[in-house]
């Protein structure tokens, strides 16, 4: 980005050889806080003594800028007020969520022509981005006042954003659709670009909850300006996704991308049925139901109560065996039967045992729609199946190659995980559990959270990178090496 602010700089000298006396003549000669001077900029040189020194120019990145447009919330980690925005009620914009009433991008547009009744932020370009950091601090609205949700260089970050990065999005996208695109051209760069964290199809990570899924081709679909600003700045707080901008990308680039993007599908339905196994409620992003579900009662070896009773898992196990597999015996014995022979069962059998038809204490359908079972079953029928073809009663893998499955690991699990596999702790302080521990422990776990993701978290799904069973067996032998503790 040393171009960017280069540029700034430029622009900086130039407003003050021109308005030297109205705009520096009163500027105190402090240099920019330190947190905003990039190393690679040097700070204002000394003027010669007749001369006033020039004003501080704005310095930060306003790539990050792009991203704070989008979600500061996310970007920051800040939390969301307790009230709607009141620029957002006084102008009796159509109902939303409190967080998305102060996101700057549901009010100005992802085209930066403003989403009616508001106003768009494209007359400011090229502005001198002190001005436009003056209206992110309310000086034409009190309510328009940011500096309360972020800090200084954020709001910076933003005016330099604004002053720099809008485009006329009409030159890459018209009434959703992208000019020209090269479908063909598109798979290249998405190929070298996404599919490491988003797979081939683009389905290893859904942005939304399980019961309404949303992959990258969801959003080229129903809002290519969107895919298009991601495609630019990359995702808030996802540090590794990147920039357009920063890789150079020309317009005809941004089109190609968004023209393939819009051809892969929207759908995942045994990964998502895989998440939906394993916790459904936390796949949902809903609360658990109250009490235990109905049928626990009817055994007395399980203590637990509350949530985990109502996780398929808990009842019919990682194995799915239930009472002939791992939890024949040990805490999570109930005695409730596996499910492998249900892989062979039709939709319709397998919608009439989660519906209640086929006994009214398992019935999930006030939780569950149609939709939701067809996952179910897609996973039932897919990945339901006797794993001691690979992982043996000892817990130990066969026939795994882990050195291929460092390699997996490496490309793909030690972002997030780090090199030992210890950076994520999903126990407690006093007793961790790391992707390791989970790998020595439960490996029929581990293969279910490899393949198909984490219910709730934006984890990759192995399927859905193009992982084969023999990848994830060779990743597991590799995940056993790795420390436990
Ligand atoms: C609730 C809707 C809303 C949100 C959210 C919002 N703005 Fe605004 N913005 C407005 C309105 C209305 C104006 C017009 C004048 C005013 O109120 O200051 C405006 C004015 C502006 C202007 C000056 C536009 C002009 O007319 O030259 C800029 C720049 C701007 N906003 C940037 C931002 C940024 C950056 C964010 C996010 C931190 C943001 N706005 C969030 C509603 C919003
Ligand atoms: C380093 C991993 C990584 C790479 C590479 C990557 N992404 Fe992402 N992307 C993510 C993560 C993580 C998210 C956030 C998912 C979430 O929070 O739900 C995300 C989010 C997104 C979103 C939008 C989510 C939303 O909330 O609306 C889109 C669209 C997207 N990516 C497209 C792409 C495209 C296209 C590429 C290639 C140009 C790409 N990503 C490259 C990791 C990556
Ligand atoms: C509280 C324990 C419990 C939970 C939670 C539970 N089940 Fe069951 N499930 C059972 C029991 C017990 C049976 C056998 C009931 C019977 O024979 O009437 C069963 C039967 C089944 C069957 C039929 C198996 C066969 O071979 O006939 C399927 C399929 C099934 N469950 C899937 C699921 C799915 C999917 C979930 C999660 C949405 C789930 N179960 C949640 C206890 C549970
Ligand atoms: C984008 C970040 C990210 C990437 C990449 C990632 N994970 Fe995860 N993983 C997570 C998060 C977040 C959790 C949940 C942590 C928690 O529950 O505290 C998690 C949890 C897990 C768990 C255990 C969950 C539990 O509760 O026991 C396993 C196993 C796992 N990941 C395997 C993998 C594998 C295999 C890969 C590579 C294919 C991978 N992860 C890649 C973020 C990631």
């Amino acid at each position: 980005m040393k171009h960017k602010s280069q540029l700034i700089w430029l622009t900086a000298l130039t407003v003050c050889a021109i308005l030297i006396i109205a705009a520096c003549g009163q500027a105190t000669p402090t240099a920019a806080p330190t947190e905003a001077v990039s190393p690679t900029n040097p700070p204002a040189a000394t003027p010669p003594p007749t001369e006033p020194p020039p004003a501080p120019a704005l310095v930060g990145d306003s790539l990050r800028g792009g991203k704070l447009y989008d979600n500061f919330f996310e970007e920051l980690a800040v939390e969301v007020p307790a009230q709607m925005n009141p620029q957002w009620v006084a102008a009796n914009a159509e109902d939303t969520t409190i967080e998305k009433s102060y996101r700057c991008v549901k009010c100005h547009g992802w085209d930066f022509n403003g989403n009616k009744p508001f106003v768009g932020v494209m007359a400011d370009v090229g502005k001198d981005p002190n001005a436009i950091l003056d209206i992110l601090k309310g000086s034409t609205n009190k309510d328009h006042d940011y500096s309360a949700l972020m800090d200084e260089q954020a709001l910076t970050d933003l005016a330099l954003f604004i002053s720099n990065e809008l485009i006329d999005t009409s030159a890459i996208v018209v009434d959703g659709q992208p000019i020209n695109g090269d479908a063909a051209n598109g798979k290249t760069l998405f190929g070298d670009n996404c599919t490491d964290c988003h797979g081939p199809e683009g389905l290893a990570i859904s942005f939304h909850p399980d019961n309404a899924p949303e992959y990258p081709a969801t959003i080229a679909n129903e809002d290519a300006l969107e895919l298009l600003g991601k495609l630019r700045f990359g995702q808030p707080n996802v540090p590794d996704m990147p920039s357009g901008i920063d890789n150079g990308w020309t317009d005809q680039e941004y089109a190609d991308v968004i023209a393939y993007v819009a051809t892969l599908p929207m759908a995942s339905p045994v990964t998502e049925g895989g998440r939906i196994y394993d916790e459904w409620f936390a796949a949902f992003g809903v609360e658990a139901p109250e009490g235990d579900q109905p049928l626990w009662k009817t055994q007395t070896t399980n203590t637990r109560t509350g949530a985990v009773t109502w996780r398929c898992k808990e009842c019919h196990g990682w194995d799915y065996k239930g009472v002939d597999g791992r939890y024949g015996s040990g805490s999570h014995q109930t005695g409730f039967p596996g499910i492998l022979n249900a892989a062979t069962m039709s939709l319709a059998d397998l919608t009439a045992w989660l519906d209640g038809t086929k006994n009214a204490d398992h019935n999930f359908s006030s939780h569950m729609t149609a939709d939701d079972f067809a996952r179910l079953a897609a996973f039932i029928q897919k990945d339901v199946v006797d794993k001691s073809a690979f992982i043996n009663d000892d817990k130990t893998i066969v026939g795994g190659d882990a050195a291929h499955g460092k390699q997996l690991f490496d490309s793909v699990c030690k972002v997030c995980h780090g090199e030992d596999g210890k950076t994520l702790n999903f126990g407690d302080d006093q007793e961790p559990e790391y992707f390791g521990t989970v790998a020595a422990d439960n490996p029929w776990e581990f293969f279910n959270k490899a393949t198909v993701g984490v219910p709730g978290e934006a984890m990759p799904a192995g399927w859905n990178l193009g992982w084969t069973l023999q990848d994830i067996i060779d990743l597991m032998t590799y995940a056993q090496t790795l420390p436990t503790k």
